[in-house]
């Protein structure tokens, strides 16, 4: 029996950072839309009703595969389609999350606890409605309910949005465009410091007319959602905490992401996932 037939998790790993280099793609890496999918199966969730969430791998599925949020996540699927064949005994929804931790550790951030046993849903009974993900132009009181709903306080909602440290908006894809870092392939506490120490101005992507927030010499921008934090004083504290403290933003938003990717998925004492 070779490692391609029983369930060996650092196997995976290795499999995983094999996709991750792909120079002519944006900064030569796959990792940063491979965290971002990982982000969006876990964001759909709601505490509320106890549905969505990373279990079941729902954004197989319309609507969720459809929504505005999405679009550009199928670069990420497509290219971990390879590692999935490979790995017949791995789920999707298993496999995506995975990658997400995987890709955080190979850009320099921290070890994220993850646990298997998702399952892949064999129908659409259970796709969250579109709508549930956060959208780049609203202010703090869309983040909240947002960030309420996926059971997370100021503090861990402030450390998860420090991902932005890595990765780009794309105008072909949410119409927004550029990085928030200047070393967009690097996970560390950057994007507080930026957010803090550059002059930010609203602008508008010529292309497609969206506006939002670029530095003076618009090497770096910020969605409105990122430049919340510094308006809102609760948020505020967090961005400077973190901007003076790696070591802290690093254990805070390893909780947090470990947290994410939890939601929704109940376990017996085994660490098996029940039910759904
Ligand atoms: C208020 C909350 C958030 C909003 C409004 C937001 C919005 C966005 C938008 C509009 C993009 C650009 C999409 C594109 O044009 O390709 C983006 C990219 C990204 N987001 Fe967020 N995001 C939020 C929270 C998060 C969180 C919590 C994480 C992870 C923990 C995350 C990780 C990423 C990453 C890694 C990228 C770069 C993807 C790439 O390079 O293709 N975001 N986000």
């Amino acid at each position: 029996m070779n490692k391609q037939d029983t369930p060996n998790y650092e196997y995976a790993r290795q499999e995983i950072t094999k996709v991750f280099p792909l120079p002519g793609l944006d900064d030569g890496s796959l990792a940063p839309v491979i965290l971002r999918l990982a982000w969006h199966c876990c964001g759909t969730f709601d505490k509320y009703t106890n549905t969505g969430g990373s279990n079941g791998a729902t954004m197989r599925f319309p609507p969720e595969l459809t929504d505005s949020g999405n679009i550009g996540l199928d670069v990420a699927r497509l290219a971990l389609e390879s590692t999935k064949c490979a790995l017949k005994w791995i789920s999707y929804s298993d496999l995506w999350t995975l990658a997400g931790v995987v890709a955080i550790e190979y850009m320099g951030g921290p070890r994220v606890p993850w646990k298997p046993g998702r399952i892949d849903y064999v129908n659409d009974k259970r796709v969250p409605p579109n709508g549930r993900l956060p959208l780049g132009y609203k202010d703090s009181v869309h983040i909240r309910e947002v960030f309420l709903r996926l059971d997370m306080n100021d503090q861990e909602t402030v450390a998860l949005l420090g991902a932005h440290a890595v990765g780009r908006c794309h105008k072909r894809y949410s119409g927004w465009e550029g990085a928030w870092t200047l070393e967009p392939t690097v996970f560390d506490n950057t994007f507080f410091k930026v957010l803090l120490n550059e002059t930010w101005s609203v602008g508008t992507v010529p292309e497609t007319g969206r506006t939002q927030y670029f530095n003076a010499d618009k090497s770096l921008m910020m969605l409105y959602t990122d430049m919340e934090l510094v308006k809102d004083p609760q948020f505020l504290r967090w961005v400077k905490v973190y901007a003076q403290d790696q070591t802290l933003f690093f254990k805070d938003f390893s909780d947090a992401f470990a947290k994410l990717l939890e939601l929704g998925i109940e376990r017996d004492l085994m660490g098996g996932v029940i039910g759904k």
